[in-house]
C-alpha cells in the first residue's frame, strides 16, 4: 500500500518534471540567430572616370574600382551624419559644396564643439593628387584619409566599430552595400567599404570647366584685358630680374595650379625652425628642415574657399597677395620663390580676377555632387 503510493508520487514527479523539462527546453528566444543575409542582385556598373587630357592620369587604386554603386553609396555616406557619434555631422559638414567643399570657417567644429586644428581643404580634383592628403600630406589614399575623421575626437568622434554596427543595422545600407561591393552579409560591412565608397565618390569630384580651363586651357574664348595681365603677372618667370616678380608659378603652375610639393611660403617669423606652432610636413616625416611646411594647395575655386591658409589666417585673397608681396622673413627653410615683390592696386585687382577665372560654378552646382537626402 504504502510502496503503491510511493510509486505514484515518484511516477508523478518524473511525470510532472519531464513537463518541466519540456518547457525549458523550449526555446527562449534571448540570442536569436537573425538573418544576416542580404536579399539583392549584385550587379554593379563600371563607371569610367571623365577628365580632359590635360588634367592627366586618374590615380585610382586597382582593389577599389569604380561603380555607379559605388559611387552613389560613397555619396550617400559623405552626407550622412550617421557616421558621427550623435548623428549630427557628416563630412558634408565642413565640406560644403559651395565653398567647392570646405569649410567657411577658420578652423572647423566637431561634434563635441571643441575647434579642429586646421582649415577644412576643398575636395576638387582629389583623383590627381600624387603626393598624400591633408595639408601635411600624412595619408597616401584618398581611403585612408577617409579612416581618419570618424574616429578623430576634434571631428566625428565616433569609433568604426560602433559605425559598423550603425550601417549594419540600417535598413538601406546593407543593399547598397551588397549592391557596390558583392557582399552577402551584414556582417562584411566594414570600414574599408566605408571609406573605399568614399574614396569613389571623391574621385568623381572633378573640376573642369572654369573659364581658367575655356579661356587658358582649351582656348574657346579669348582672355579679358584683366585676366591676361593678371596670367602674366602670375605667370611671370623672367630669366634676369628674379627678385621683382611674384612667382605664383613656380609652386601654383600648370593646370592643377598646384606642383604637390611641400614649401615654406614665408607666412611665420621664427627664430628656430622648431618653433613653428605647426609642424606641417615635418611633423610626419620628423625632419626637422620640413617643419612649417605645407602642401601647395590647388587654386581651383580659391575665390570660393575662404579663409585661407592652412590655418585660415586670410580673409580675402588680397590679403594674401599682400603677404607674398611683403616677401617671407628669412626663415631657414623658407622657399627662395618667396621673394618681396612691387605690387601695384591695379596689379593686385588683375591677380584677384585671374584667381576668380579658377571658379567652376558647374562643379559645385554639379547635381551629382549634391546631398541625396533633400
Ligand atoms: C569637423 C570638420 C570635418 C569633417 C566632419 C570632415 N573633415 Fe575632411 N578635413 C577637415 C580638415 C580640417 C581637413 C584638413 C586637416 C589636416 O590637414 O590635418 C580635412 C581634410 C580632408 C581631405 C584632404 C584633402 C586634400 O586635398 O588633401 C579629404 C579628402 C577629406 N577631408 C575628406 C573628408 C571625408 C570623406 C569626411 C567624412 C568621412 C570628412 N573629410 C570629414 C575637416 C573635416
Ligand atoms: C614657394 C611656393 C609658393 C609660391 C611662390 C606661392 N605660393 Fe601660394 N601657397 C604655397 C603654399 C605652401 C601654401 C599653403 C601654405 C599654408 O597653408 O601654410 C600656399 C597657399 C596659397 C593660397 C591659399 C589657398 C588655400 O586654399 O588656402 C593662395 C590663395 C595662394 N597660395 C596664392 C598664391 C599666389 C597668388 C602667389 C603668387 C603671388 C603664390 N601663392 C605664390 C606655396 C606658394
Amino acid at each position: 500500500m504504502y510502496w503503491r503510493l510511493f510509486s505514484l508520487v515518484v511516477a508523478s514527479i518524473l511525470l510532472l518534471s519531464s513537463s518541466c523539462e519540456k518547457k525549458v527546453e523550449k526555446p527562449e528566444c534571448t540570442n536569436c540567430p537573425i538573418d544576416e543575409t542580404i536579399q539583392g542582385i549584385y550587379n554593379p556598373t563600371p563607371f569610367t572616370l571623365e577628365a580632359p587630357q590635360y588634367l592627366g592620369q586618374a590615380i585610382i587604386p586597382e582593389d577599389n574600382p569604380m561603380t555607379e554603386q559605388g559611387i552613389e553609396l560613397g555619396r550617400r555616406l559623405f552626407y550622412d551624419p550617421i557616421l558621427s557619434i550623435d548623428s549630427t555631422q557628416a563630412c558634408a559638414s565642413c565640406h560644403q559644396a559651395e565653398h567647392s567643399f570646405s569649410d567657411p570657417l577658420a578652423k572647423s567644429v566637431g561634434v563635441t564643439g571643441a575647434t579642429g586644428k586646421r582649415n577644412a581643404m576643398p575636395l576638387v580634383n582629389l583623383a590627381f593628387n600624387p603626393n598624400g592628403f591633408f595639408w601635411d600630406g600624412r595619408r597616401a589614399s584618398l581611403e585612408e584619409q577617409a579612416l581618419d575623421p570618424v574616429e578623430d575626437h576634434l571631428e566625428m568622434n565616433d569609433t568604426w566599430e560602433n559605425v559598423e554596427k550603425k550601417l549594419r543595422r540600417h535598413s538601406d545600407y546593407p543593399l547598397r552595400f551588397r549592391q557596390a561591393f558583392g557582399i552577402e552579409k551584414k556582417p562584411e560591412i566594414t570600414k574599408e567599404l566605408v571609406v573605399k565608397a568614399l574614396a569613389q565618390f571623391e574621385r568623381t569630384m572633378i573640376s573642369a570647366n572654369a573659364d581658367f580651363d575655356k579661356v587658358f586651357l582649351r582656348a574657346e574664348r579669348f582672355p579679358t584685358d584683366a585676366e591676361q595681365r593678371g596670367k602674366l603677372l602670375f605667370f611671370f618667370e623672367p630669366s634676369d630680374n628674379f627678385d621683382n616678380h611674384p612667382g605664383c608659378s613656380h609652386c601654383h603652375g600648370g593646370q592643377h595650379l598646384t606642383d604637390f610639393s611641400f614649401r615654406n611660403n614665408g607666412l611665420d617669423d621664427v627664430g628656430d625652425l622648431a618653433d613653428f606652432e605647426d609642424l606641417g610636413r615635418g611633423g610626419v616625416n620628423n625632419n626637422r628642415f620640413d617643419n612649417g611646411k605645407f602642401r601647395v594647395p590647388s587654386l581651383r575655386n580659391v575665390a570660393l574657399t575662404a579663409p585661407y591658409m592652412h590655418d585660415g589666417r586670410f580673409q580675402t585673397l588680397e590679403e594674401v597677395l599682400d603677404s607674398y608681396a611683403a616677401g617671407g622673413h628669412g626663415v631657414l627653410n623658407e622657399d627662395a620663390n618667396i621673394r618681396a615683390f612691387p605690387l601695384t592696386e591695379q596689379q593686385k585687382m588683375d591677380l584677384v580676377v585671374f584667381m576668380e577665372s579658377f571658379t567652376d560654378t558647374s562643379f559645385i552646382q554639379n547635381p551629382a555632387f549634391q546631398n541625396p537626402f533633400k
